[in-house]
């Protein structure tokens, strides 16, 4: 007997069809699956196996073949599992010959249990799409796949209750709807009220957190540069409805959701040690993972300590940075991660953390702090927008009683910014001033003759280059933005302009 049913198969973040088709002829015993790559098939069959058991089915006698086509398209993983069980059932009768508009995910356990897969999102996405009317998943990944709508969802414990669901004995009843909560944990975040003094470095968050720009902070040890920067995702924005499905998409693909946390509804704020290998920050692995820079997709990439980062690590950081997605080639294939994010980074201007201090006499010789600083690549710098100087906290900042701006105050000011840029940017794929492509600056940075003037006397000053030329407009636009004016004025361009000093105060 023949038959055939429906499952998915995922690469990266790319899900596509796959059909299971399984025949049971006469002849000696025996199980094949072909369409797997080796290591896959044996595996698979023996869950098969086990599960057929653990409902007390003899297994099909004779030869059974099974086949997973497109047989060209590399598959991998255990998420066929399931398919393949129903399959076998259908050929061996007890399940309907044909169920065209039902799709099955899951990896078995030995006895008959289901066991959560990875991607379960972006399958039940491309189901939909696909036009399918059901899509039977590993209970654990229910509510992952009933955010959505438009396809029954139906959560699978075990074989035997999908066995009495589809032969009508006990059938169940699909998965409601699930509606993202969109809320913060607030007590766990951490609050700019316990950043005292530091109005600079608290007022370059503020706009870098309104137009969504990378910035280094560079300081004194303690002078507060890693207190900021954890702070930040308390001031930034809520994350809109897309903006949730694509980055739950990421931790969907990385196996990284769970029942209680099915959905990403919080900006994510990734910090690797500096220890991290170029795999576990950009992506890898035969079937490439996202790394963290897509694992921060819509959020936060801290590096903390920029310095002791591994050069060439950084240095794999400069083309996801500007395309804001990662591509991955194998042999098996190209994936590609999405990596629209902040980056904040945070480090010492030299071995000894002095240098350029006010408060405090570098030890360090000429040469040590420019090597020290040669660590960060020229083009890696001009990636980030704007550039912080942390001075060491005054005395009388420290003492005071005085509690600083809380984040929910900030949050406001940056929310009514990117309330302005959603409407500049309705219709377009951008979210934030930071992503306008350079092509269409002029469309939506509009300078007043006195910016424009500063902006060309600073560029002639330090030799800008053109992408920092850019960046100080997009820097000057969030600024506009924050003060809830169109055109970009002097005063904005002077703001981006003293968040660039590093070159100037460190290089030269
Ligand atoms: N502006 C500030 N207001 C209140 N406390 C501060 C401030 N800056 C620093 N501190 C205190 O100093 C501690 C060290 O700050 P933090 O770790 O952020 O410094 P850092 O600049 O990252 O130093 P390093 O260069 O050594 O990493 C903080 O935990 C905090 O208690
Ligand atoms: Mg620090
Ligand atoms: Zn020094």
């Amino acid at each position: 007997m023949f038959s055939i049913t429906n499952s998915v198969g995922l690469f990266g973040m790319n899900a596509f069809p796959v059909t299971v088709e399984a025949e049971v002829s006469r002849g000696h015993t025996q199980f094949d699956i072909s369409g797997l790559p080796d290591a896959g098939i044996k595996e698979s069959r023996d869950r098969v196996r086990s599960a057929v058991s653990s409902v007390h089915i003899p297994f099909p006698k004779g030869r059974v073949l099974v086949n997973l086509a497109p047989a060209d398209v590399r598959k991998s993983g255990s998420s066929f599992d399931l398919a393949i069980f129903v399959a076998l059932m259908q050929a061996t009768g007890l399940l309907p010959q044909q169920m065209p508009d039902s799709l099955f995910v899951g990896e078995l356990g030995l006895n008959g249990m289901l066991h959560s897969i990875r991607g379960v999102l972006t399958m039940t996405m491309l189901a939909r799409k696909n036009g399918f009317r059901a899509i039977y998943v590993p209970a654990e990944n229910v509510r992952e796949a009933a955010v959505i709508d438009g396809i029954e969802v139906y959560g699978i414990r075990t074989v035997s209750e999908l066995l009495e669901h589809l032969q009508g004995t006990h059938p169940m009843q699909p998965a409601e709807v699930f509606e993202p909560v969109i809320s913060r944990s607030r007590e766990t975040v951490l609050d700019f009220c316990d950043v005292r003094g530091q109005v600079k470095a608290r007022t370059g968050m503020e706009l870098a957190a309104a137009g969504g720009h990378n910035i280094l902070l560079v300081g004194a040890p303690g002078s507060g540069k890693s207190m900021l920067a954890n702070r930040l995702p308390s001031i930034l924005p809520e994350m809109s409805r897309e903006e949730i499905l694509e980055t739950t998409n990421v931790y969907s693909v990385a196996g990284q959701l769970s029942m209680v946390h099915p959905l990403v509804t919080e900006r994510p704020f990734r910090s690797p040690h500096h220890t991290v290998s170029a795999a576990g920050l950009i992506g890898g692995g035969s079937i490439p993972a996202p790394g963290e820079i897509s694992l921060a997709h819509n959020g936060v990439l801290f590096l903390d300590e920029l310095a002791e980062f591994d050069r060439s690590t950084l240095e794999i950081l400069r083309q996801p940075l500007e395309s804001r997605e990662v591509t991955i080639s194998r042999a098996a294939g190209t994936a590609v991660y999405p990596c629209n994010i902040m980056l904040v980074a945070a480090m010492n201007p030299c071995p000894c953390g002095y240098y350029g201090s006010t408060q405090k006499k570098c030890t360090c010789s000429r040469k040590q702090v420019t090597s020290y600083l040669g660590r960060i690549s020229g083009p890696l710098l001009d990636r980030f927008d704007m550039h912080v100087d942390v001075d060491p906290v005054a005395y009388e900042d420290l003492a005071s009683h005085d509690k600083a701006e809380s984040s929910a105050v900030i949050r406001e000011r940056v929310e009514k910014a990117r309330d302005r840029q959603k409407a500049r940017f309705a219709g377009t794929s951008i979210y934030c001033n930071a992503m306008i492509p350079d092509h269409q600056l002029k469309e939506f940075c509009h300078l007043e003759p006195a910016a424009e003037g500063l902006l060309r006397a600073v560029h002639e000053r330090y030799a800008l280059s053109a992408r920092t030329y850019s960046r100080m407009q997009k820097v000057a636009l969030s600024s506009a933005d924050l003060h809830g004016h169109d055109a970009i004025t002097r005063e904005d361009i002077a703001m981006a302009v003293q968040f660039r000093g590093f070159e100037s105060k460190y290089l030269n």
